[in-house]
């Protein structure tokens, strides 16, 4: 199957990401989210990053205008039905997903792939929730999106190699890398990504190093371009601890215990940057 169209659910920071990359690479994009206002945002932020990438000489003017010509808006989900492949960015938690699914399933065209960006979710649960699960997958984009270089491509029980195929040819397409993640809990980026800054508010809580010392410890001492304390503001401080619990529930073992100040920072609204405080004071 061709795939031309593509329905991004979901207008936050991987979302926006997600729209930005597919318009590039020649896609018609339709971002979707129930908020009009960060549909604007994202917008706004995909032609900041996309000048950006001109002014680095990335990408040249006439590309940029070409991408943005290609992302139409729309607070209404069932316009989605008409896209090839859809993308579910929505909020990491599973009823918002499963609801989402739901609300789409009269829209769609038989034929359409159906795809989360989920970071830690179960594939199989969340495609035996839907009507299609022999086109349904995992499709998990890295924060920033146009950034990075890697998708990971989780297949559930149920997903067929027409439609792992189809979507490898699509990776190939944005010029990004896949790699095959077997679904289980967090996948494989996840699983080892968020357990090490899980590790690192740990040596934070119990006095090993403060947050600098934590992070210049592996930003020199292992060549990590960002420090764990401070990628975890990056990648928001829930988000770390939903993919720690979920690690913890879904296998069963106390080394994924969250640390006790990472649930403190959550329950404190600390959430990281997006929130302009996290380990760091971003205000
Ligand atoms: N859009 C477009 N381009 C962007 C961008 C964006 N949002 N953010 C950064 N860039 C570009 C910059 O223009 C710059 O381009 P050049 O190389 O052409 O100069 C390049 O990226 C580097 O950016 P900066 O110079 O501004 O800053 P930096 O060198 O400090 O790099 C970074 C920033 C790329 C974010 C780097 O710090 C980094 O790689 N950090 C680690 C990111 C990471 O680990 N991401 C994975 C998170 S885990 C995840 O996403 C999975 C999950 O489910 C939680």
């Amino acid at each position: 199957m061709e795939i031309r169209s593509v329905g991004v659910i979901g207008a936050g920071q991987m979302g926006n990401g997600i729209a930005h990359v597919f318009a590039q690479s020649g896609y018609d994009v339709l971002l979707t989210d129930i908020s009009e206002e960060a549909l604007e945002k994202a917008m706004a932020l995909i032609a900041r990053n996309l000048e950006r990438q001109v002014s680095r000489g990335k990408t040249t003017e006439a590309e940029m205008a070409l991408a943005l010509g290609r992302i139409r808006t729309t607070g209404v989900l069932a316009d989605l039905g008409a896209c090839d492949l859809v993308i579910e960015a929505a909020t990491e938690r599973e009823a918002v997903k499963v609801k989402l699914f739901e609300e789409l399933r009269p829209h769609l065209r038989p034929e359409t792939i159906l795809t989360s960006n989920t970071s830690s979710i179960s594939i199989t649960r969340l495609a035996a929730g839907t009507e299609r699960p022999e086109r349904f997958m995992g499709f998990h984009f890295m924060n920033p999106v146009p950034v990075m270089q890697l998708v990971e491509l989780i297949r559930g029980i149920q997903t067929s190699e027409e439609t792992y195929q189809t979507l490898l040819k699509v990776v190939a397409t944005l010029g990004k890398t896949a790699a095959s993640a077997e679904d289980f809990p967090a996948f494989i980026v996840n699983r080892i990504l968020i357990p090490m800054i899980n590790e690192a508010v740990y040596a934070l809580y119990e006095g090993v190093g403060n947050v600098r010392s934590i992070d210049q410890s592996m930003k020199l001492g292992a060549n990590h371009p960002m420090g764990p304390l401070e990628l975890a503001d990056f990648i928001g401080l829930d988000t770390c601890l939903s993919i720690m619990n979920v690690l913890h529930e879904g296998l069963a073992d106390t080394k994924y215990r969250p640390c006790p100040l990472l649930v403190k920072y959550v329950e404190a609204g600390w959430l990281g940057r997006k929130v302009k405080r996290g380990f760091y004071d971003y205000r």
